[in-house]
């Protein structure tokens, strides 16, 4: 495996792919990677001759109460995990070589980006839109790859390569779980063992809700309700938010849920403050 930590080379080693015939199909992701990070990995592969995986801590995305500081960093075992799982080209670049002195250009995501987790994360998704379309620009691939979990990011990554008339194929891939259920997150590492034990009622609430609307209930606050007080029932979690949306648009559905809809939630644990997200579709 490739490790590339300059602009310029990961250019010059896509334009030289592109021109021996060669697709890149990019997994963007922020390290500290996990099995659900790999997965990405393994649908690249299948979809593209070369895989690339960008690690890069974005700090455009992170408000200023957030955990930029203190998110995981661990090159060399990104290092070694992405090559296990047959990745071509990592390419980590330095903070100061993406956001060098005077920069300022963003992507505005517009209002997908403010809704949902944007609103409680102001900017996260114009941080968020730039960083990809950077690396999109820097890597040229043929196709990218994110996951169901961050499903606004998807959503919000998927408008704006619609809207910008991006040459870029974007894919979502099934959210890899442990085996209680919980999502896999790098942020899962925050967590105290109480926390933790509880955080599996977040994916048992989703499905219970998702089971629930497919027989047949539609009201959308029955089904919040039914999701918050399985989250907060254990205690150490808050919740932020429980939405039933559209999956591509995100807008609520206001009183009766349509299908196929997008059930989100955030929540936050109480001791370690770690911020959890999570969704299903359901319909
Ligand atoms: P990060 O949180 O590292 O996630 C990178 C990619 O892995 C995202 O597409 C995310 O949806 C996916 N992912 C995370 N957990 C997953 C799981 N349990 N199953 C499947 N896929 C999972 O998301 C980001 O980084 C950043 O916002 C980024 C897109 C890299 C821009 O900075």
């Amino acid at each position: 495996m490739k490790l590339i930590e300059s602009i310029t080379a990961m250019k010059e080693y896509s334009s030289a792919l592109k021109k021996g015939g060669s697709g890149i199909a990019l997994v963007p992701t922020m390290g500290a990677l996990h099995a659900g990070h790999l997965s990405l990995l393994a649908r690249a592969r299948e979809v593209c001759d070369v895989s690339v995986m960008s690690v890069f801590v974005n700090p455009a995305q992170f408000g200023p109460t957030e955990d930029f500081a203190k998110y995981p960093r661990d090159l060399e075992s990104d290092r070694a995990l992405a090559e296990s799982a047959g990745c071509d080209c990592l390419f980590a670049p330095s903070a100061a070589e993406m956001y060098p002195d005077g920069y300022c250009t963003y992507v505005d995501a517009g209002p997908i980006g403010d809704i949902l987790c944007g609103a409680a994360r102001p900017g996260h998704f114009r941080g968020v839109a730039t960083v990809v379309l950077k690396l999109f620009n820097i890597t040229a691939p043929a196709a990218a790859v994110f996951g169901a979990k961050d499903a606004q990011q998807t959503a919000v990554i998927k408008r704006a390569a619609a809207d910008l008339n991006l040459p870029v194929r974007i894919i979502t891939a099934p959210t890899l779980r442990d085996a209680d259920g919980l999502a896999m997150s790098s942020r899962n590492t925050y967590l105290t063992p109480g926390e933790r034990k509880q955080a599996a009622n977040i994916c048992k609430a989703l499905f219970e809700a998702k089971s629930l609307f497919e027989g047949g209930e539609c009201s959308v606050e029955r089904l919040k309700n039914t999701i918050t007080s399985t989250i907060i029932r254990g205690g150490l979690i808050e919740m932020e938010y429980a939405d039933i949306v559209d999956p591509v648009s995100l807008r609520p559905f206001p009183a009766n849920t349509e299908s196929p809809a997008l059930i989100a939630v955030a929540c936050r644990t109480t001791e370690s403050k770690t911020r959890l997200i999570d969704n299903v579709v359901a319909g």
